[in-house]
């Protein structure tokens, strides 16, 4: 009894594992993965973005936009560590409009350990970096981003 019991779960088992794939492969033989699709992104502009942060970025936020583990907890004197830029970070929260205010004039708070970057890089290099950026993130995150960017231009508009 024990035994049929045992291969009875085992069937289940595989006929899960069997229809979610077929569920999922379904959907991606149709060209619809579930979620927002992905942006079209400005190849030349990932590319130049990717030098420049090489140049100047990576030192502290790391060659693949890792950031410094502990990231969120406070170093004693009240800084805080280079955040991640991929995924795991909160970069993709923000719009377009903040994220260039922060690279041009540095974090925020007096002794912010991001510099500022206004009298290095010219905006349209800060653009080519958020590109870059983007080309680390997924649909959703980029569909986020780009969804913020639109809330901060019509914020700013009169
Ligand atoms: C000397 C180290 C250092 C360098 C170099 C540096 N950053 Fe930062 N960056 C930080 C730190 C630390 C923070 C955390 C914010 C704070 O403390 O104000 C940060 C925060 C940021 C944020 C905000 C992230 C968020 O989620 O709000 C952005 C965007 C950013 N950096 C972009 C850049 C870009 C682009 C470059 C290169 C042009 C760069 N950083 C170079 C240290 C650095």
């Amino acid at each position: 009894m024990i035994g049929s019991k045992f291969k009875f779960a085992q069937v289940l088992g595989v006929a899960l594992v069997a229809g979610t794939v077929a569920y999922f492969g379904a959907g991606l033989v149709a060209g619809q993965p579930s979620g927002p699709p992905a942006l079209d992104l400005d190849e030349d502009l990932v590319a130049r973005g990717a030098e420049i942060y090489v140049a100047s970025c990576a030192i502290c936020h790391g060659a693949n936009l890792q950031g410094v583990p502990n990231w969120k907890i406070p170093n004693e004197d009240g800084t805080f560590n280079p955040p991640p830029q991929d995924v795991s970070g909160h970069t993709w929260h923000h719009g377009d409009a903040t994220l260039l205010d922060i690279i041009t004039n540095g974090g925020l708070g007096d002794n912010s350990l991001m510099p500022a970057f206004g009298g290095e890089l010219t905006e349209e290099d800060m653009l080519a970096v958020l590109e870059f950026f983007r080309s680390y993130w997924g649909p959703t995150e980029q569909q986020f981003q780009r969804e913020a960017t639109l809330r901060e231009e019509g914020a700013q508009s009169p």
